[in-house]
């Protein structure tokens, strides 16, 4: 048996990041994934330096529970989680799937929110906490760590999420996820829910408080910072923000606003270098692709096209850029050049394919670069060759 102290995490400054990319980001429709695919993102998710990874929920098929266990019995660092309902069936089979993890943990939960309550439960408040208490209790028969999670806290009253919490803490609760499933909230609400119950649950700064937000109006990553901020000591994220409809918190941008904000005194164990490859091996693996504009791991992410943006980019990195490529894995900013672009951007990709332009050599480039910008999308490097071909009939051009 492996030893946490949850109060010694409650009260510092690190965050830990929980990945649920192979549970809530494997929910996407057309993203079923293999025991091998999962296997092999784990390990990356390990190295990476994930704390937890939620490897799936083993009562939902017998596919799930095989990786499940696989995972558990491949993972050295990380703690592996299995999903349950609170349902005892769910738990013992999340046990058993776990049954060969350095550290397991049961994430078990129940809907807390009154539309959860009357329409999914057909049922009352109370019956909701004697169940939440059960669940709990009988998960803590198998496993020490166990997870609780109040599904639609978002749009549960603060003051019956907090008798919730209260309750299942006593039935030995290790970390309370504070779930916005519906990705209702706006941040100050949801900092100020995570607030809340820090004030007023009794035995709450014995746990670890989580984030699991999702994205429907695109506040998943603020949501979980705002919860950050406000005490919560666990993120739970997807890399490259997959999962249920809109998505949920992506793991990369948490880990990197934590990184450039370093007066927030919050910190991650990530290694923030393996993030683009790893934003990579899981749009391979799912088969999920990756929108160019994607903060952080997105292709255009580190690309400047407009004249301004490049001159500025071209003379100091940081007038354009927060953040160094390097620390997220990406090899250099791409200077791209359209029809927006300007004559800096023409001499600098011309330096790198081995040209040095004179001034009046350059003025002529640009005017040949502007006909083949007009017609195309983007001048490439082929197009660059043709382009200092003309100069060169012109005047020599040194090479670089
Ligand atoms: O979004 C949600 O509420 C969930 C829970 C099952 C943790 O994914
Ligand atoms: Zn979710």
């Amino acid at each position: 048996m492996y030893n946490v102290n949850y109060l010694e995490i409650m009260n510092s400054n690190k965050v830990q990041i929980f990945d649920t990319t192979l549970r809530d980001g494997e929910q996407v429709p057309g993203c079923k994934l293999n025991t091998k695919h999962k296997l092999v993102i784990a390990d990356r998710l390990d190295a990476l330096g994930v704390d937890i990874i939620e490897a799936g929920f083993p009562v939902s098929s017998p596919g799930d529970f095989t990786s499940v266990s696989e995972i558990a019995k491949l993972i050295k660092n990380a703690t592996v989680c299995g999903l349950t309902r609170a349902v005892k069936k769910d738990i013992e089979v999340a046990a058993a799937a776990l049954k060969h993890a350095i550290k397991p943990r049961i994430h078990t939960g129940i809907g807390t929110s009154d539309s959860h309550i009357i329409h999914k439960f057909n049922t009352t408040k109370e019956k909701v906490i004697e169940r939440a208490i059960e669940a709990v209790s009988y998960a803590k028969n198998f496993v020490d760590d166990v997870e609780f999670y109040a599904e639609d806290a978002g749009r549960t009253s603060n003051e019956y999420l907090a008798r919730v919490c209260e309750e299942v803490i006593k039935a030995g609760a290790t970390v309370l996820n504070i779930p916005d499933t519906t990705g209702y909230c706006l941040p100050e609400e949801y900092g100020a829910k995570i607030n809340y119950l820090k004030a007023n649950v009794k035995g709450i700064d014995n746990v670890i408080i989580s984030c699991h937000c999702h994205n429907d109006l695109g506040l998943a990553t603020a949501n979980s910072i705002a919860g950050a901020i406000n005490g919560a000591r666990q993120i739970e994220c997807t890399i490259n923000g997959i999962g249920e409809r809109a998505g949920n918190t992506a793991l990369e941008e948490v880990v990197m606003i934590l990184k450039q904000h370093p007066y927030l005194n919050l910190q991650t164990d990530i290694d923030t270098k393996l993030l683009y490859d790893t934003s990579l091996m899981v749009r391979d693996n799912m088969g999920m692709p990756v929108q160019p504009n994607k903060a952080i791991v997105g292709a255009n992410a580190f690309a400047h096209s407009s004249g301004i943006h490049q001159d500025g980019v071209i003379k100091n990195r940081e007038t354009y850029e927060i953040i160094n490529p390097a620390d997220v894995g990406v090899t250099e900013s791409a200077i791209v050049l359209t029809a927006r672009s300007g004559r800096a951007a023409l001499a600098y990709r011309a330096k790198k394919i081995g040209y040095e332009l004179t001034k009046i050599q350059l003025d002529t480039a640009y005017q040949t670069f502007l006909k083949f910008a007009d017609r195309q999308k983007e001048v490439i490097d082929e197009d660059l060759h043709l382009i200092m071909k003309k100069v060169n009939k012109i005047s020599k051009i040194a090479i670089a």
